[in-house]
């Protein structure tokens, strides 16, 4: 029998108290994640765990953790409220499910899921047991982006007509020691990057209704030339440029490119096109500026000071917000509908190309609430 888990009642001393976190997966990203635990108040992470289990053992050491154990260990503890699910990729729904059946919150890692299928399942297995999913990433909650929402919810731009979004390198296996992820199923640079920018997108222009897109895969080889792999060779699974049209629901015209296959470029990250002024968007990748403006009869960009905190690299303001909004009873902000909508949007980006058509999308999102203004550090509400 499937049974709703309770919410505790509203007040201030709940709010107080601090979640328990367990963290699966110790890897490469694992150690801004364990720093959360320090800089949101709301937060305490109480184990993790990593098939590795040395890898787990290290990053407990490293932070503070009281408990490195296994999978099973980690879910079987009854104090853990949220898991935070950092594994590669094709792990995510695997572990997400796992995590639910458990009976726990969970909040990812991004991609949500490496295909619409495994994304519905968590969708759905979260909706049976009144439980949350959350995904990265949480950039958008960063005091650049949330500034650019500002603004352009304050209409200093009008009405927004259209966008442009570009991820341009040359992948990953010059500096990550394991980059073979990014070259199977499920990586890519729209996978990889991909919801960055769309997260940025859908949460300064709301949902995506149809997209189109065009993809390849230029270089069927990579050469890794990090340590400890350098020499390796990797096949190429999966398109490793993407270009994308994004027809909004608001009417606007997005175009994105992400791509793993040049080797320069001098492209803009974001920039938001209004029926009043432009807006150049920061790096999504990241938390900080700079937000630039420029309406008509300004002779040059203006740089806008950030109105919100949390400008420095602050991973994990998506499991904070997330706690804070399960005490709290609102909605959380780094949500799975919204992960979810954007992973339908990635994935109908290469169905579309394959297909050689666009593709009405099935899902859809509200807009996270934004921030509030003067925020303490260290809190969310
Ligand atoms: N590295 C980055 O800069 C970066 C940045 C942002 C997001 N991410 C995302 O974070 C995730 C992890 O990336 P990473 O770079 O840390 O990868 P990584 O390979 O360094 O670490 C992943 C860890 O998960 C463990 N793992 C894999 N499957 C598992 C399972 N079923 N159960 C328990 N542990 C498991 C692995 O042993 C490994 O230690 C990916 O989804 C990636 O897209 C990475």
């Amino acid at each position: 029998m499937l049974v709703r888990r309770p919410e505790k009642a509203y007040s201030p001393a709940l709010i107080m108290k601090k979640t328990s976190i367990g963290i699966i997966g110790c890897g490469n990203i694992s150690s801004i994640y364990f720093k959360a635990g320090q800089t949101f108040e709301n937060l305490h992470i109480a184990a993790c765990a990593d098939l590795v289990m040395d890898k787990a053992r290290q990053r407990a050491q490293e932070f503070g953790v009281p408990k490195a154990c296994t999978v099973k260990e980690l879910l079987a503890d009854p104090s853990i409220e949220i898991v935070v699910n950092l594994t590669v990729p094709k792990a995510h729904a695997s572990v997400d499910l796992a995590v639910l059946q458990a009976g726990k919150h969970v909040h990812a890692e991004k991609p949500l899921a490496v295909n619409r299928a495994d994304g519905q399942r968590i969708m759905k297995l979260a909706r049976q047991k009144g439980l949350r999913v959350g995904s990265a990433p949480d950039t958008f909650l960063g005091g650049g982006l949330q500034t650019c929402r500002k603004l352009i919810d304050d209409g200093w731009i009008g009405k927004p007509v259209a966008a442009t979004a570009f991820m341009m390198c040359h992948g990953h296996e010059s500096w990550h020691p394991d980059p073979e992820f990014y070259y199977e199923v499920g990586g890519g640079p729209m996978f990889d990057m991909g919801p960055y920018y769309l997260t940025a997108l859908v949460s300064l222009l709301g949902p995506v209704k149809r997209v189109t897109g065009a993809t390849r895969i230029s270089f069927p080889e990579r050469l890794i030339t990090s340590q400890p792999k350098r020499g390796k060779r990797v096949k190429v699974e999966t398109p490793t440029h993407v270009t994308g049209l994004l027809d909004f629901a608001s009417g606007a015209i997005g175009t994105i490119i992400t791509t793993f296959d040049v080797w320069n470029a001098e492209l803009p990250c974001i920039e938001i096109y209004g029926t009043e002024g432009t807006l150049s968007v920061p790096d999504p990748n990241g938390f900080g500026g700079p937000v630039r403006i420029r309406r008509p009869g300004m002779a040059e960009w203006k740089e806008v000071p950030l109105a919100f905190g949390y400008t420095d690299n602050s991973r994990g303001i998506g499991v904070a917000d997330m706690a804070a909004a399960i005490r709290g009873k609102r909605p959380h902000r780094s949500s799975g509908d919204l992960a979810f909508h954007v992973l339908d949007i990635m994935v109908a980006l290469h169905e579309a190309s394959d297909r050689s058509r666009h593709i009405t999308l099935g899902s859809t999102c509200k807009r996270p609430a934004p921030l509030p203004l003067g925020l303490l550090p260290g809190t969310i509400d």
